[in-house]
């Protein structure tokens, strides 16, 4: 029988996970490679958000794919004959990593023809969820944010106050030109703030704070009637930020939890690397060798850039 919301432990059966925009910042791997199958240490990110929808207690993940992206989407099949091979070689532990991502929940593909956007791809989710899903979420697959339990503080945020529940963290000012910023009101709770309104990567000057949006969402299902009435905004794109500031002119409940873990963004070169020093050092096969190669590296990096 299929699963309620009511059933799902935190109300969210779905999470969407927009996977289809082109990755310009990560060319030219991303001529050949979706972005979302990069490897942090040696699992895709795909796999990642995966593994975080399903200790949700998520049923579907709902994968906005491109035509050009349709790897991303073979990542969750079985692939028997290679499961086959590693085990008659002795290989169990390999095989059991090929096993796993088409174990850990189940994948459903959207395809979204152009990137016309995030509030673009987003909108094609409503397709795919049932009557009784009143919210679903939407975690963008660049982002990494530890520990996981934050969609856990937002689905009790929802539950208290109603409406939609986004993720924020703090930055400095001058990166606010980077993200969607939240012009923000105190609540009782330090660490939750009600939504007034979202401005799509500022100039620093007119950012409404450094409180910006990072990759997890709670959305209530009245999202998609405002993701029809958007135009194409910053970068002639659809943006998600924009559906939302809707929401809010019109009363809905937005609130923000203010992220203090870990935050990763996969999404650029200048995120990766770090990622993959953080995950690397936390591996257990990886991590001692690692640590000594860092600081070797960065020994040499000292001493060849002293006398600057
Ligand atoms: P980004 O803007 O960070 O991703 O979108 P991008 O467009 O792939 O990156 P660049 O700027 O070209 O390097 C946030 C998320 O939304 C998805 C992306 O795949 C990413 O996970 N997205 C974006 C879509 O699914 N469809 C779109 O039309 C745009």
């Amino acid at each position: 029988m299929a699963t309620t919301c009511d059933e799902a432990p935190l109300g969210v059966k779905t999470v969407v996970v927009p996977a289809a925009g082109m990755g310009t910042r990560f060319l030219p791997a991303t001529k050949t490679v979706p972005k979302e199958l990069l490897p942090v240490v040696d699992t895709p990110g795909i796999e990642l958000i995966a593994e975080e929808a399903a200790s949700l207690g998520a049923a579907r993940l709902a994968i906005i794919t491109a035509p050009n992206k349709q790897e991303v989407m073979r990542h969750f099949d079985e692939f028997p004959e290679l499961v086959a091979t590693l085990q008659s070689r002795g290989k169990d532990e390999q095989a059991a990593k090929v096993e796993r991502a088409a174990k850990i929940i189940k994948p459903v593909s959207i395809p979204q023809d152009k990137p016309l956007g995030l509030g673009h791809a987003v909108g094609l989710a409503e397709s795919v969820l049932d009557d009784d899903e009143d919210c679903f979420a939407v975690m963008l697959p660049d982002d990494i944010v530890m520990p996981a339990t934050v969609l856990e503080d937002m689905a009790r945020v929802r539950r208290e106050l109603g409406g939609s529940v986004l993720c924020a963290v703090e930055v400095s000012r001058e990166e606010t030109f980077n993200y969607g910023v939240f012009e923000v009101e105190d609540t009782d709770n330090d660490n939750v703030k009600k939504v007034v309104g979202m401005v799509e990567k500022p100039e620093p000057k007119d950012a409404p704070s450094n409180l910006v949006a990072t990759g997890r969402y709670l959305l209530d299902r009245k999202i998609f009637d405002a993701l029809r009435k958007i135009t194409p905004g910053k970068g002639g794109e659809l943006q998600l930020t924009d559906a939302i500031d809707l929401l809010i002119d019109a009363g809905e409940p937005v609130h923000v939890v203010i992220h203090h873990g870990t935050r990763h963004d996969l999404g650029n070169p200048g995120g990766y690397i770090p990622a993959c020093v953080d995950f690397g050092l936390r591996s257990d096969k990886y991590g001692p060798a690692l640590y000594k190669s860092l600081k070797a590296i960065l020994a040499s990096y000292e001493a060849e850039h002293a006398a600057e």
